[in-house]
């Protein structure tokens, strides 16, 4: 039995029984005498030859054989505790699907991993998190049975690294009939559903032909070189963040997740890099899309030098987000050194969706997108509760504090003076708005919103209003739990389906060349599915929408300069610049 499902089986009385009873026959496979089928034998298998759906649809229903239905639904729901499937051969391709059975460590679903709590009685329970409120968690545990701690009775709670899906599930099946499992997961699409109507959630994104291109900027990825001790897991984490230093035209800051920030000096057709700054030891990135995510720098950064880091650390055991105010060194080379002021202290609920971007808006004032930081479907309603920060778009004053905060609430925030609501918020109803950007003609507020099990979103916010999230998930009715009587929702601008994508990264409306087709047009991209598209809208309705170019890397953050020019951030090292020269954005012109 390998290491890893021995340390599972420990951890979870439940699943260890469910063995015992047959359900994780390891090694039937294997013929008595033969060599071991390995998970390269699977994989080899499942990539070369065709399995048949309905084979794998039967199997995938074996609770005997295979537990995969105890965990997982496919009706779009997601109350067991692993992810929904119905789209799982929208989100994923082939070969991620194969990994996601063999390996289910090895990338961890956000919102599906494993938390352990051991109680003050000694009893270790290990399940998904699926409420957590100042007087209990309750867990999904593997059978499908949902256990609620009380806070009192709890020793110890902590996130884990390893999945709650077990290992070695494809020693039970042969070759072949792994291959149809893998037949009929990569079958799952989303239902085009009474969803086609909605005009801004197009049921095909046209490619531009020919299409942009992604230009590598650098001779060799950036990465961090080995994981800080203690920080399993961090040697996986990559690139999140890009901006160009102010005054410098050719000086961008790149910052890896795990708290490593370079300088990047852009000359013709190549850049060299440079360490700006190592705060790795104190940057949790260990899991989840946790880590140093974004960085601003102060308007007057020519005079004073300040620069903002919005990042989690662990603090008294829980993760927990910092906004940081640092200083550059009098040749704006490297970080000062010098310790940072605290601006900003938010302890995470759940591990995930604490936003990822800090931005000044042309009003001078800082934004920050907070995520609803909760279990999947936000339970209790943070984003819809003025009362929390999660959920949210803020606005703060970061030059003139406030007698009893660090930093100060701009006079014209629309819940100021209001008892019940936080002043620092500045639009709600957001689930992870984890990149956003300002117009830098007309100021426009563009924020890219990752949705649940459905599609993602991109939102133009104005102030105080409220985007829906978790009454609504893009478009769709999600839940009447937090409606309230006479709130008014704003619908997204564009929302995606499981087939475009599964993670929405925000770019920037492009205002470089003013010839260009592409002048106005606001360019994102896909996590996932690793595509780049440009939209134009008017009166926040959709106008057009194409796929400009698809990247090499998975994308977490689209960059600009000063002079426009559009970069692509990929997250496995690579950083590369948007060219748009031989491309048109002419919806005539657009082939599928
Ligand atoms: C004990 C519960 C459990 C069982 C049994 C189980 N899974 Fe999972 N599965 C999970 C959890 C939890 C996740 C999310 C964490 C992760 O990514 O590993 C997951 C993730 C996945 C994913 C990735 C989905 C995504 O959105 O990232 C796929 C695909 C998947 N499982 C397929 C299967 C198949 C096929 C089987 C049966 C062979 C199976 N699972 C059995 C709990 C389970």
């Amino acid at each position: 039995m390998n290491s890893v499902l021995v340390r599972f089986l420990r951890y979870s009385p439940i699943v260890a029984s469910l063995a015992g009873g047959g359900l994780l026959v390891l090694g039937q496979a294997n013929p008595p005498t033969g060599k071991p089928t390995t998970p390269e034998d699977y994989r080899q298998a499942a990539m070369t030859r065709d399995g048949e759906v309905a084979r794998g649809r039967t199997l995938f229903a074996d609770e005997k054989r295979l537990a995969c239905s105890k965990c997982h639904s496919l009706d779009g729901l997601g109350l067991r505790a692993g992810p929904d499937l119905a789209a799982v051969g929208d989100r994923f391709a082939r070969r991620e699907l194969i990994d996601a059975v063999l390996q289910p460590s090895a990338t961890i679903a956000v919102g599906y991993s494993t938390t352990l709590v051991t109680t003050k009685s000694g009893e270790e329970y290990q399940g998904v998190l699926k409420l957590a409120t100042d007087s209990a968690v309750e867990l999904m545990i593997a059978d499908g049975q949902k256990i609620r701690i009380a806070t009192s009775d709890i020793r110890e709670q902590r996130g884990s690294n390893i999945s709650l899906m077990p290992e070695g599930l494809q020693t039970g099946l042969t070759p072949a009939e792994f291959t149809d499992l893998i037949e009929y997961l990569v079958s799952l699409k989303q239902p085009d559903h009474a969803l086609s109507h909605i005009h801004g959630m197009p049921e095909n994104i046209p490619a531009l032909n020919p299409p942009a291109v992604l230009r590598p900027l650098l001779d060799a990825e950036l990465k961090v070189a080995s994981a800080p001790a203690g920080t399993p897991g961090a040697a996986t984490t990559g690139l999140v963040w890009m901006g160009q230093v102010p005054g410098f035209p050719d000086r961008f800051l790149v910052a890896h997740q795990a708290g490593v920030i370079w300088r990047v000096e852009k000359s013709a057709g190549h850049a060299d890099k440079t360490l700006f700054a190592d705060f790795t030891p104190e940057v949790f990135s260990a899991r989840g899309p946790n880590g140093l995510l974004g960085i601003a720098f102060h308007p007057q950064f020519a005079q004073n030098r300040k620069y903002y880091v919005k990042q989690q650390v662990m603090e008294v055991g829980k993760i927990t987000t910092l906004l940081l105010e640092r200083q550059v060194t009098a040749d704006f080379a490297r970080d000062s050194g010098q310790p940072p002021r605290r601006l900003m202290t938010i302890p995470s609920v759940a591990e995930h969706h604490n936003g990822g971007c800090i931005q000044f808006g042309p009003d001078g004032f800082l934004y920050l997108g907070m995520g609803d930081s909760a279990p999947n479907f936000d339970p209790q309603g943070s984003a819809q509760d003025l009362r929390r920060l999660f959920g949210k778009m803020l606005r703060i004053d970061v030059d003139h504090p406030a007698a009893d905060l660090p930093y100060g609430i701009p006079s014209d925030n629309p819940f100021l003076g209001r008892t019940d609501a936080r002043p620092e918020i500045w639009a709600y109803g957001l689930r992870e708005p984890w990149r956003f950007s300002f117009d830098s003609l007309t100021g426009d507020l563009w924020v890219a919103d990752l949705g649940q099990e459905r599609g993602d979103e991109i939102d133009l916010v104005r102030r105080g209003e409220n985007y829906g999230w978790n009454v609504y998930e893009g478009f769709e009715l999600f839940s009447q739990t937090h409606r309230r009587d006479g709130a008014e929702y704003v619908a997204p601008l564009f929302a995606t389906r499981r087939k475009h994508g599964s993670a929405v990264i925000g770019g920037h409306v492009y205002r470089g060349d003013v010839h260009s087709s592409f002048y106005g047009v606001y360019i994102f991209g896909d996590y996932q599915s690793k595509r780049v598209w440009g939209l134009t809208h008017d009166q926040r309705s959709l106008k057009e929408i194409r796929q400009l170019a698809t990247s090499p890397q998975a994308i977490t953050c689209i960059a600009n300069d000063a002079a426009g020019n559009l970069y692509v951030v990929g997250y496995a090292g690579m950083i590369y610049q948007l060219d748009l020269s031989g491309a048109r954005f002419d919806p005539a012109a657009a082939t599928k």
